[in-house]
């Protein structure tokens, strides 16, 4: 009888992780469709930025944009792995410099109106939704610089 339970105890443990195993792996998996699809190169988001200039990466503003990482975004992300957010690497080849830096600024409206925003949230669901950060634009600007500098 007693080694009965310890076999469904077992089963019920070994079940449990494999659907831990098998939802990562479909966040994975949307997550690489998303790095696949149609680039959003031309969506500019909803905001006050219009143009973002680019150059050769600033290292100044790199180390800068680093340590509003540090602060203000590494909670929830990492670079690499999936952490509570979708991983930053690779962002600024995908989404363009002026989306990113209006969701920076411009998170709340974005996450009502801008349907690209609307839908990665609809494959976050289980997370937080992101929370509005207040960034200035020109602290907006470093994080953008950072953001490139992983995608180097
Ligand atoms: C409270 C947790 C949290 C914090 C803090 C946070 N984010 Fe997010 N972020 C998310 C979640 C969840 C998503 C996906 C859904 C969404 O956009 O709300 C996201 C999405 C993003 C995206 C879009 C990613 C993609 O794959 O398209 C970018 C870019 C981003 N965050 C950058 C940042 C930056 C830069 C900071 C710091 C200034 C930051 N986030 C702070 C939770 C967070």
């Amino acid at each position: 009888m007693k080694s009965h339970s310890i076999i469904k105890f077992l089963l019920l443990v070994s079940i449990i992780s494999f659907l831990g195993i098998a939802s990562n792996d479909a966040m994975l998996k949307s997550e690489n469709q998303q790095k696949k699809g149609a680039s959003k190169s031309e969506d500019k988001g909803i905001g006050p930025v219009k143009e973002v200039k680019l150059g050769a990466i600033d290292k100044r503003l790199v180390d800068k944009g680093n340590s509003i990482y540090n602060e203000k975004c590494s909670a929830c992300h990492n670079i690499d792995d999936v952490n509570l957010a979708p991983p930053l690497r690779g962002v600024s080849k995908r989404l363009s410099p002026v989306f990113i830096m209006n969701y920076l600024v411009n998170t709340t409206e974005m996450q009502k109106k801008d349907p690209n925003v609307i839908s990665l949230i609809q494959q976050w669901k289980k997370v937080p939704m992101m929370k509005d950060q207040h960034l200035k634009q020109n602290d907006a600007r470093a994080v953008l610089e950072f953001l490139r500098s992983l995608d180097k």
